[in-house]
């Protein structure tokens, strides 16, 4: 079997999604949309995850594009609503599509893309893996919308815990990170439960990590190199770990005054909340939660060390020791 490094799986993953060829689609109102999210600049995490897990199991990830193609697909199809839901103006450093567009294109080009995801999650697999691989992708679509629905009502509340938060991000940002490995593995062959439940387990708790670090950077990131708005959580009243945390420190009722009181708007407010977040060292409790995240995705990772190749151990390995140094 060929080996891979992860720059590897990601121009497979790239040409995955240029085969394709969406250029040629119309109508262009419909699919240019679809385009300008894919070409965007993203990190292909979710793809990258689904074939490397195709080739720990022994699979081919070579025989996998269309997977991998669908799972990206799928993920922007849900960043393209989140940023709707979110109110956000700018991902990848460039205009949202509801604001480049309007937002009945971004609600149509979305739901193509989820059509189009679930076509090729299927696509050229033999007809009993194509229905266990359709089952984990509904379930974990539906996990995504449910989480996306928590994120949504927390908003308004300030009595969100620490549970009710992981629970959340489990479902908006784990599920999905662990369905695409678990897809891999299926689409890869994989024999009995036992590894496919633990892949999706790592993928769970790197999932968890890679929301905490993108609540952070939220927060304390480059908006430049992020590519999204430094400060939208704190304007959204977004249960962030970072929040949640603040909320039930000395600083509580404070920071309960600034969200409630509306006298701090736009950037004063921001400055606000993080000069809180700076007093109660927020930034490090975090990152202490995200590494906890980190070592979970390790251990599970472990626990089927002797069932993958060596090569994807490392690989998987070097993701989740990698979360915390993301910057993007
Ligand atoms: C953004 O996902 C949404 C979250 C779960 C935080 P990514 O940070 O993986 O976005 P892209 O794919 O690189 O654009
Ligand atoms: C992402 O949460 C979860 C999704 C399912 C899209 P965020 O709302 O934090 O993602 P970004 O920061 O907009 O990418
Ligand atoms: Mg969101
Ligand atoms: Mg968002
Ligand atoms: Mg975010």
């Amino acid at each position: 079997m060929m080996t891979r490094d992860i720059s590897a799986y990601k121009k497979l993953a790239e040409k995955s999604l240029e085969a394709l060829r969406l250029e040629h689609e119309t109508p262009r109102g419909l699919f240019a949309p679809i385009s300008y999210m894919l070409e965007g600049g993203g990190k292909r995490l979710r793809p990258v995850l689904l074939l490397v897990s195709c080739d720990a199991v022994g699979g081919d990830a070579s025989r996998c594009q269309s997977q991998a193609a669908g799972i990206e697909m799928f993920h922007n199809f849900t960043l393209l609503h989140d940023d709707v839901m979110d109110r956000s103006p700018l991902r990848h450093g460039k205009p949202t599509v509801h604001k480049k567009w309007d937002v009945a294109t971004a609600i149509l080009s979305g739901d193509a893309m989820l059509t189009k995801a679930t076509e090729l999650i299927v696509n050229g697999l033999n007809p009993d893996v194509a229905s266990e691989v359709l089952k984990t992708f509904n379930d974990t679509a539906m996990l995504v919308y449910k989480g996306q629905q928590l994120d949504m009502e927390f908003e308004s509340r300030l009595d969100v815990t620490p549970d009710e938060y992981l629970e959340m991000i489990s479902m908006k940002t784990g599920a999905l990170i662990a369905g695409a490995c678990l897809i891999g593995a299926i689409a890869g062959g994989v024999k009995g439960r036992d590894v496919g439940v633990a892949l999706y387990k790592y993928g769970m708790n790197l999932g968890v990590a890679f929301q905490i670090q993108d609540d952070l950077l939220d927060t304390y990131g480059d908006e430049k190199v992020f590519g999204k708005p430094i400060g939208g959580d704190i304007l959204n009243d977004k249960k962030t770990w970072l929040l949640v945390t603040a909320l039930q420190s000395g600083s509580g009722k404070e920071l309960k005054k600034i969200i409630t009181g509306q006298e701090l708007q736009g950037d004063a407010k921001i400055a606000a909340v993080r000069d809180i977040y700076d007093r109660e060292k927020v930034k490090e409790r975090s990152t202490q939660m995200l590494e906890t995240a980190v070592s979970g995705a390790i251990s599970w990772l472990d626990s089927v060390k002797d069932y993958i190749t060596a090569e994807s151990y490392a690989l998987l390995r070097g993701y989740a020791e990698g979360m915390s140094g993301r910057v993007k």
